[in-house]
């Protein structure tokens, strides 16, 4: 089996390459990635040498590459992580976020159905659904997105439904709740908080931080989309949650004790301009159809989670310095946190 992956330099790309070369080491990986400031070379150096593994690094904007890319290794499985990720950013300047989300998601739907790919997995987000305050979202639910990230995920989710509607292409949909765990780019709430803390930064949260997140271990993830890539039915969405429901102020909390640090390093700043207030997904389909569930609670992941950053320093130091310094020192400055 020939797999495809996107954006394999991110964090759960990356998570999912390790995960998948241990658990079928038959499959034959080829990850694309442009390297934005998000994809990272250092995520995956412990597979460089791998007979099964190959990284090449492209746009998947761009057609005529991703054309040659395909006609060379001819994949049975896509599988599309890459993404402009970050809601904050996508406020800022929405452009990048267009054009890789929906239109990069569009060439690689061109491209399966030329290549008669076997499997296309695009891999989206609970935020598509919008915020809900009381229940859960299944996999029926309207999409209502609320952010230029979120709608650009919404917009490619229909794209990828009407490639299976039309051409009958054998796509799935994965929609997580958020993730954390080794390998997350600092700009996220976990690892900027425990970046900031060890640092004794101040640790910025939006409005009263009673915003509610599910969040999944990494590794949860990264087993549900084999599981569904071995099981799913074409032209299904799948909801993939953690069924671990916390404000975002007592994820802090939590970190900054495990940190022993004092919790006057909480800085409250305005909110986010349409900030949803509360994600929850059912996950009753996953575990029927799939026989997934999730095996890591809050409690345990985030201490894997933080032990992972104190015995990794180094690549934090690393990714600091590249761009992360640079916008956050703007984006910081923004939010009147001007030490930052
Ligand atoms: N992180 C979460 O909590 C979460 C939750 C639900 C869904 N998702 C989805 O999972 C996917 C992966 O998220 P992540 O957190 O690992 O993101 P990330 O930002 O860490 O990684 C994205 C990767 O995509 C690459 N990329 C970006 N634009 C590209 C392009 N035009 N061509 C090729 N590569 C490109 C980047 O270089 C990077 O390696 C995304 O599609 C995201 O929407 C993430």
């Amino acid at each position: 089996m020939k797999v495809l992956v996107t954006g394999g330099c991110g964090f759960i790309g990356s998570n999912y390459i390790r995960y998948i070369i241990k658990k079928r080491p038959k499959y034959k990986i080829f990850n694309i990635d442009k390297l934005t400031y998000a994809g990272n070379l250092e995520n995956l150096k412990d597979l460089k040498n791998k007979k099964n593994y190959k990284f090449i690094r492209a746009d998947i904007t761009n057609a005529r590459i991703m054309g040659q890319i395909f006609k060379k290794f001819m994949p049975d499985a896509v599988i599309n992580f890459a993404a402009e990720t970050h809601v904050d950013r996508s406020i800022l300047s929405p452009s990048s976020f267009i054009k890789t989300n929906f239109l990069g998601v569009g060439i690689l739907l061109n491209l399966s159905l030329k290549f008669s790919v076997q499997r296309f997995i695009q891999i989206s987000t609970d935020e598509v659904y919008g915020s809900i305050l009381n229940g859960k979202f299944t996999e029926e639910s309207p999409i209502s997105p609320s952010s230029p990230y979120s709608a650009s995920k919404a917009a490619a989710d229909h794209l990828v439904l009407s490639y299976y509607k039309t051409y009958k292409l054998p796509v799935l949909i994965t929609r997580s709740s958020n993730n954390y765990g080794p390998y997350q780019f600092p700009e996220k709430l976990i690892p900027l908080v425990i970046h900031n803390a060890l640092n004794n930064k101040k640790i910025p949260v939006y409005g009263d931080g009673r915003n509610v997140r599910d969040w999944l271990y990494v590794e949860d993830n990264c087993r549900a989309i084999d599981l569904i890539f071995q099981k799913g039915r074409s032209g299904e969405i799948y909801n993939i949650g953690g069924e671990q429901e916390l404000t975002n102020i007592d994820v802090v909390k939590m970190i900054l004790k495990t940190l022993k640090r004092d919790f006057s390093l909480i800085c409250f700043v305005k909110d986010r301009p349409g900030h949803d207030r509360r994600y929850a997904l059912s996950i009753n389909k996953i575990k029927k159809e799939i026989g997934w569930s999730p095996s890591v609670t809050f409690s345990q992941g985030i201490k894997k989670t933080i032990n992972w950053y104190l015995r990794n320093k180094v690549w934090f130091q690393h990714v600091e310095k590249g761009t992360y310094r640079k916008f956050y020192k703007k984006y910081y400055s923004k939010l009147g946190l001007k030490q930052f």
